[in-house]
């Protein structure tokens, strides 16, 4: 069991370090919240105080204890059709826009990242199988990204409460979902609809690979990091996006202070942000 409580230093000193791995900013309020979950890990791992536990989450070299904290320290609050405005403002104007000026067959990409357990990707299946007419002409590739491998793993397993699915409409509910006990199983050909991957946003190494996209979906992780690491995010959604792509944020969240890179939209259902034509 762990010897002595975490000191002001420790705190300081571990909350640098993860602001640097994963942009989340932890706020002294959060204290707490931070402070329980290293002792539980300092326990789990048998590593005495705070000092061993640390090497270990430094100098391993598998990262593996850095995943486990990772995945114990994010904030994966999510459900269906939150913000279903954006939704709306994807099918209806967004959409239309792109398939006109699109002088490819290739794929329409969407990127939904963080994904937390996949309820917004699935959300953005739904909703372009029930209202947007082009899915019978364009091939649609969704892919859906989050740091937590947990909660990733839940996502692929696609089995919800009730309360992740308590904004959707009865009728989608019935034709998209088997209820098992207490639980609401996604059907196979939504889970086939989109691919997880795990990608940490603040690490160069793991967005490279993260180009040719018509959407991105970024919204509520931008309200935890502070503004350095939402540059970093705006100049990386920057470079995944296609010339003339939109950038979709939370409500409480917006690219205007933070990056010039973009150009304001505001269609009739939401603000959103575009990467304009000539942009390279
Ligand atoms: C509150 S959820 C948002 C989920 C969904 N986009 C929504 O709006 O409902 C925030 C997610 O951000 C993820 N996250 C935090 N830092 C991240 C990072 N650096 N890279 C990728 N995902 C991250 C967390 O694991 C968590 O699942």
């Amino acid at each position: 069991m762990i010897d002595k409580p975490i000191s002001q230093e420790e705190f300081l000193k571990f909350r640098e370090f993860f602001y640097r791995k994963t942009g989340i900013q932890f706020e002294d309020s959060k204290r707490y919240f931070v402070d329980k979950r290293l002792i539980e890990r300092i326990n789990a791992t048998d590593s005495g105080n705070f000092r061993n536990y640390f090497v270990t989450l430094r100098f391993e070299a598998s990262g593996e204890e850095l995943q486990t904290l990772t995945n114990l320290m994010t904030v994966n609050e999510t459900y269906f059709f939150r913000e279903e405005y954006q939704f709306k403002c994807l099918v209806s104007s967004i959409l239309p826009e792109l398939t006109v000026n699109k002088k490819d067959n290739r794929p329409i990409r969407i990127w939904s990242m963080p994904s937390s357990s996949g309820e917004e990707a699935y959300s953005i299946a739904m909703y372009l199988l029930e209202y947007w007419p082009g899915i019978s002409l364009w091939d649609v590739e969704i892919i859906s990204s989050d740091i937590d491998t947990k909660i990733l793993a839940q996502a692929r397993r696609g089995c919800y409460s009730p309360r992740s699915i308590q904004n959707l409409p009865k009728e989608l509910l019935k034709k998209y979902f088997r209820q098992n006990g207490d639980e609401y199983q996604i059907c196979d050909d939504l889970k086939q609809a989109v691919e997880f991957t795990r990608v940490n946003l603040m690490k160069a190494a793991d967005v490279r690979g993260y180009r040719g996209f018509d959407v991105i979906f970024c919204r509520n992780l931008l309200i935890y990091f502070d503004d350095l690491s939402r540059r970093q995010a705006a100049d990386t959604f920057f470079d995944a996006l296609n010339p003339g792509g939109f950038l979709c944020l939370g409500h409480s969240e917006s690219m205007s202070r933070i990056s010039s890179l973009y150009q304001v939209r505001k269609f009739a259902d939401s603000v959103v942000y575009q990467k304009t034509k000539e942009a390279q």
